[in-house]
């Protein structure tokens, strides 16, 4: 039996529908397979702004670092999109991260069989996709300083600062050759070296990195020309290790492969270690807020859902269950439930119910 400590922290828009069908799951397994999780949840984002002034209060942050695994919905949404205002739902999601030092942020994209037909790109390019997307998480231009607004010559001036650093390179590029090594043993390693000074850092760290793992095959490709080849031959990648920046808009398009972002999770990972001595991640579907569909109850919980898998998976070490839930999911598609994402009827509550079922056969 395990037993484990999990924050939830809902967020904003449909992050709470979603990590509310994610906490049914986590009940599921744990009656099943006779585990106790100990849940407890937090506000971070716009809500947090709203209840305390803040993105991030202090006990979401100190409850997240004592926490064996954090699972989050989103955050944001258009009541807090002021371009001017000086509190931002994201600056919560940011600062959770970087506390958390989760700097290698893991999202598989995985292909369902049965749902080829709602992805937009052709069905003889996506035969064997199965590619997973480590993107760097706590550094970039996302924190890079100075980031400042000033008066220049009368005319506001915006500066973000895109930094890297060796040491921040080789961490992350380490978590893409080791998980290679577990599948098709090749790295794409996405930066745009002809132009940043950062991005040939990295181009540099990473081969470095690469010569310890002669087993692995490394690539280097930019960022544009990787966009371009996530939609004309996606099959052709296995491990894809970026920067901040990059790896967030290339995994909203090697999303939508899967047919709907809705579907895709992801785990945050560092070298900070839980009560079982295991990495304390964060966890979080890919998708954001969604505000034009949010209280609907109609949003896709399978990213939610999948993230859990990978939950039990990094953080609490059951891979048996990770599996089965992942078998649910799996499961329901092929049995033909759906939310509307993916064309179908269902609304996340019988969606869940569906893939909970699945759980059972
Ligand atoms: C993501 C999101 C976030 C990011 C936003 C909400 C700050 O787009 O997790 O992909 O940019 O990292
Ligand atoms: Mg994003």
């Amino acid at each position: 039996m395990t037993q484990a400590n999990l924050v939830l922290t809902p967020g904003d828009g449909i992050g709470p529908e979603v990590v509310a069908a994610a906490l049914q799951m986590l009940q599921a397994v744990a009656d099943r397979f006779g585990h106790v999780f100990h849940t407890s949840q937090f506000l971070v984002g716009g809500c947090a702004i709203d209840a305390f002034g803040t993105a991030l209060p202090d006990e979401t942050l100190q409850a997240a670092l004592k926490a064996d695994a954090v699972l989050l919905g989103a955050v944001g949404g258009p009541r807090w999109d002021d371009p001017t205002a000086s509190l931002r739902p994201e600056q919560g999601l940011l600062k959770l991260r970087k506390s958390m030092e989760v700097f290698a942020n893991l999202r598989p994209v995985q292909l369902y069989p049965e749902l080829l037909e709602a992805s937009p790109v052709r069905l003889d390019r996506l035969q064997g996709v199965d590619l997973l997307v480590v993107r760097e998480l706590t550094s970039d231009v996302y924190f890079g300083e100075p980031k400042l607004r000033r008066v220049v010559d009368g005319e506001i001036q915006a500066i973000d600062t895109m930094s890297y650093s060796e040491y921040e390179i080789r961490r992350v590029a380490h978590v893409a050759f080791r998980l290679a090594r577990n599948r098709r043993k090749k790295v794409t390693s996405v930066d745009k070296a002809n132009v940043l000074e950062s991005s040939r850092l990295w181009r540099q760290v990473v081969t470095q990195v690469g010569e310890q793992y002669p087993d692995v095959s490394l690539e280097h490709i930019l960022v544009d020309a990787a966009s371009m080849f996530l939609i004309s031959r996606p099959a052709s990648f296995d491990v894809l290790v970026t920067g901040n920046l990059f790896g967030d808009i290339l995994t909203d398009e090697a999303s939508v492969l899967t047919g709907s972002m809705g579907n895709l999770p992801s785990a945050s990972l560092g070298e900070k270690t839980n009560s079982l001595g295991l990495p304390r991640g964060l966890y979080e579907p890919i998708h954001g807020s969604a505000p034009d569909i949010a209280g609907l109850m109609i949003a896709n919980p399978i990213g939610t859902i999948m993230s859990v898998s990978m939950l039990l998976r990094h953080s609490l070490g059951l891979l048996h269950e990770a599996e089965a839930v992942e078998n649910s999911v799996k499961r329901a598609i092929a049995a033909g439930h759906r939310t509307r994402d993916l064309g179908g009827n269902l609304d996340t509550q019988q969606m869940t119910a569906a893939v909970i079922q699945c759980l059972d056969e």
